[in-house]
């Protein structure tokens, strides 16, 4: 390919045992890569990515995709399997993207992977990601520092229970807290946190499925609120005003079943694709025919796009029923048509 031909420096390192990159792939919203990590994705012959990679990320790269996450239901590979995977790759003189997300040196075990690297003498180099605290920061409106009222942030986990730390800084930020949010407040109370400290939760974070819980340390430590992975705790004084209404929250999120259009411009509103399987007559060049691994929270949409009625086909298959509230339209009569036979619903003007 033209882009690694020109590139010197990896085509040197490259001759014999393959290159590596271990690349941040940000917390969800795909343009949160860095423009560095686009470069390499594309230039690379396989992607091996793990868990809160997000699909839409995935699909604008053509190379092969591997998935090495952990998931708990699925097969998963532990770490030192992962690592021979991705010397593996190496050895046969590829340019492998390790792609992690968020950040690979926060709570990402990138220092694991880059050790193995360096024992085995193949080559690296490493792309930052903006890590899940940022993301959640910037689109949730709540800054981790904030001038007289946060001059200190730490970046704690929240998993395993038995490793928790509860620092002396204005503000904590606790990953991993899906399964551990009750002990962690307790943790934090326990240590002598006023009751009052505002706390919010923040799960998937800028992805169009952002959900913010918020409350006192007090009220989250009563009530029982269900969090689902991948989520945030962040306890402070910065968090200051009713969050849940940011300017992330007040964008459209429109999900795009098919080929984009031009109507739905991304500046003013969050663009999401179904990709579904493969067929005939659904445009598949934007996703690199890539399939759809995660289920799409319908909840969260307030428009669906049909680009063709195969795309209406293959949505029903996926998704046979829509919220009432999603608003939805179709490129052209026939997928209207096709539309309406099989969700048995009128589009609304
Ligand atoms: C194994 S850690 C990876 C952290 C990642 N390397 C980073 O820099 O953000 C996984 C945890 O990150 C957090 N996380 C990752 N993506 C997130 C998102 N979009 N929203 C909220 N939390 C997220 C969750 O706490 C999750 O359990």
């Amino acid at each position: 390919m033209d882009a690694k031909a020109e590139d010197g420096v990896t085509n040197l390192d490259n001759s014999a045992r393959g290159f590596v990159y271990l690349v941040g792939a940000g917390p969800g919203d795909p343009e949160l890569l860095t423009l560095k990590g686009a470069r390499v994705l594309r230039e690379a012959d396989v992607i091996l990515y793990d868990d809160l990679v997000s699909s839409e990320l995935l699909a604008l790269f053509s190379a092969l995709k591997i998935y090495t996450g952990k998931r708990k239901e699925s097969h998963h590979l532990e770490q030192e399997a992962i690592n021979e995977e991705i010397l593996r790759h190496a050895r046969e003189g590829k340019i492998v993207a390790r792609l992690k997300g968020g950040d690979p040196f926060m709570f990402g075990r990138g220092g694991e992977e880059i050790e193995a690297l360096r024992n085995n003498g193949i080559g690296y180099e490493i792309i930052p990601g903006i890590s899940a605290a940022h993301g959640a920061s910037a689109y949730t409106e709540l800054p981790l520092t904030m001038r007289h009222i946060s001059s200190s942030v730490a970046f704690c986990t929240g998993h395993p229970v038995r490793h928790l730390q509860v620092p002396d800084t204005d503000t904590i930020v606790y990953y991993m807290v899906a399964s551990t949010l009750h002990e962690v407040l307790d943790a934090v109370a326990l240590k002598g946190r006023d009751e009052k400290t505002p706390v919010a939760v923040v799960q998937n974070a800028t992805r169009y499925n952002q959900k913010i819980i918020t409350g006192t340390l007090g009220e989250m430590r009563q009530g029982v609120h269900p969090v689902s992975s991948p989520a945030l705790l962040i306890i402070g004084a910065n968090i200051l005003h009713s969050i849940e209404d940011n300017w992330y929250s007040r964008k459209k999120k429109v999900l795009i079943a098919g080929e984009d259009s031009e109507r739905y411009r991304a500046a003013t509103m969050v663009k999401l694709y179904f990709y579904g399987k493969k067929s005939e007559d659904a445009d598949q060049s934007a996703s690199g025919g890539f399939e759809q691994e995660e289920h799409l929270e319908l909840d969260f949409v307030d428009e669906l796009y049909f680009s063709s009625p195969g795309c209406v086909r293959d949505f029903h298959t996926f998704y046979p029923t829509l919220p009432d509230k999603i608003l939805v339209t179709t490129v052209d009569e026939t997928t209207e048509g096709e539309y309406i036979k099989l969700f048995k619903r009128e589009i609304v003007v």
